[in-house]
């Protein structure tokens, strides 16, 4: 009784600090601005101290929920920033990208207090990605209903989800890291599933008494549909070619015998064969793009029907602007990069406002971060005055660039091998003091050109795609850098090991 008084008690005193402190001032703490064409924006601090928030989604009684990647579900205030955290799934298993993914809320969720939410989990040996709907009363989660069980892995489990404007769940699956799996129509990995919102199986998908929707994926990191209902998503290539796909019932996209854009003679032969689709845009080098979100307020004129699209790799938020009919990327402007480190999700409220993710405490965390208060949940939306320098949008270069062993390593290396040569531990070998790096010049050049398919699961993709002076470069980069010390490795040399 005592106890539970001075709980009280204790209560009380923060609240009203809290709310005084808060009548005072209920702006959040703004820590950039941005300058568009006429627009003038600031950049907030909606919430922080989290740990890789991985995906965000707006509620229309006024809260931003997220999830939290080692299992816990929160909302935030869209204007004050408080946080409630509402429910923490015990049995989540979480490791590098394995955890609490996506979430969905329903579009009238003051009236459909419903919340889906899909994560991985381990038993003994097995991996499986659990799909669940909540109801949300009292403060917390609760009635789960368990909608479906998919194959899963240490690695590729996608994945996010979505309602699409005819209410039905889309959920976007990877493909547990076996490619088969993406064009198997009896798998339920690396697809787009379509449910009803009770989880029994629309009548209008197209392969009878299936919950497959389009295939030929391998592990999608992004997923939105438009006010037109239109469903894109982004997805991670394997060595090259990330890619932005908008996704039609029935499609085949191509996964595992496509990669990107169709344009080597065997792609085309699949293409022609089995009538897949191109992505809308494909970037090589890879940037890892992570959540997108379609945009169309007029709050910030200069986004309207845009692709809002954060990246992981590249660290930096983007914006795709489409075509009236959305089948088209006009342009893309680039910002933030290397500003805020690594951007896990994006989505925007019902007056236009936008928030966005930091993942710097995820399983790859890049030098110069995370940042002190990382990770955290930012809003984008107007401002009157500038009260920082403010920053603006990076033009995307198209590379003619004179061939440069460091910047090609960057680009196609460090995402695994990191920017220092260190490895990620347990993951990644190091590439400095490596022997394979600075022994034989064959046997290295036949690692790179073939890939390494390795026991740990870890897999090394094959770079042949690389011309003979770009390999040559990266490969004369790798033996004399980080106290490595051999010889250099010549264009002849590569080729005449291919
Ligand atoms: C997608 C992640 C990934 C990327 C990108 C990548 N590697 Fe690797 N690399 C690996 C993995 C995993 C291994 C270890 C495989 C094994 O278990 O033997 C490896 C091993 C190596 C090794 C052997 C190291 C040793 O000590 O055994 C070399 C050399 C190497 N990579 C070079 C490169 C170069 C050069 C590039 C860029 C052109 C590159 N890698 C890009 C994942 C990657």
């Amino acid at each position: 009784m005592t106890r539970s008084l001075g709980y009280l008690f204790i209560v009380l005193v923060t609240f009203c600090i809290a709310c005084s402190s808060q009548s005072e001032n209920t702006s959040l703490p703004i820590i950039d601005n941005i300058a568009l064409s006429k627009s003038l924006l600031k950049v907030e601090v909606l919430a922080k101290d989290l740990n890789v928030p991985w995906d965000l989604a707006y509620a229309d009684d006024g809260y931003l929920w997220f999830t939290e990647q080692s299992g816990s579900i929160s909302r935030a205030h869209l204007t004050t920033g408080q946080k409630t955290k509402v429910l923490t799934i015990k049995e989540v298993w979480s490791l590098r990208t394995t955890g609490l993914l996506g979430l969905a809320i329903h579009p009238d969720f003051k009236r459909n207090p419903y919340v889906f939410v899909n994560y991985t989990v381990k038993q003994d040996t097995t991996v499986y990605n659990k799909l669940v709907r909540y109801y949300f009363a009292n403060d917390t989660l609760t009635q789960p209903k368990l909608l479906l069980t998919t194959v899963g892995y240490r690695a590729h489990n996608g994945s996010r989800l979505a309602i699409s404007n005819n209410g039905k769940l889309l959920w976007a699956t990877g493909d547990a890291y076996n490619g088969n799996n993406a064009q198997s129509l009896s798998s339920l990995n690396g697809k787009i599933l379509r449910l009803n919102l009770d989880g029994s199986i629309p009548k209008d998908n197209p392969y009878p008494n299936s919950y497959v929707w389009a295939r030929g994926f391998r592990n999608m990191q992004g997923l939105t549909v438009s006010d037109k209902g239109k469903v894109y998503t982004s997805e991670h290539g394997d060595a090259i070619e990330d890619e932005v796909n908008l996704i039609e019932k029935g499609g085949n996209y191509g996964w595992p015998f496509i990669e990107g854009m169709h344009n080597k003679p065997e792609e085309l032969a699949f293409a022609d064969a089995h009538q897949t689709k191109e992505p809308l845009k494909s970037w090589t080098p890879v940037i890892a793009p992570s959540g997108i979100s379609y945009y169309n307020s007029s709050l910030i004129p200069e986004w309207k029907n845009s692709l809002l699209l954060t990246t992981l790799k590249a660290k930096s938020f983007r914006v795709l602007s489409l075509n009236d009919d959305g089948t088209q990327i006009k342009a893309e402007e680039v910002f933030f990069e290397n500003h805020y480190g690594r951007l896990r999700d994006v989505c925007s409220d019902a007056e236009g406002n936008i928030y966005i993710s930091t993942s710097n405490h995820d399983w790859n965390p890049q030098p110069g971060f995370p940042l002190s208060g990382d990770d955290k949940i930012l809003k984008i939306s107007p401002a009157k005055k500038p009260t920082h320098k403010p920053l603006t949008a990076v033009k995307v270069q198209k590379g003619n660039a004179a061939i440069d062993g460091a910047q090609l390593y960057n680009s196609y290396c460090a995402s695994c091998h990191q920017t220092n040569g260190q490895g990620v531990k347990d993951v990644f070998p190091a590439l400095a003091g490596s022997k394979n790096v600075t022994g034989s010049t064959t046997t290295l050049i036949k690692m790179v050109q073939n890939g390494i398919n390795s026991k740990s699961g870890q897999q090394m993709p094959s770079f042949s795609f690389l011309k003979d002076q770009e390999t040559a470069a990266i490969l004369t980069y790798i033996r004399k850098s980080w106290n490595n010390k051999s010889s250099a490795i010549t264009p002849q040399q590569v080729k005449s090991n291919r």
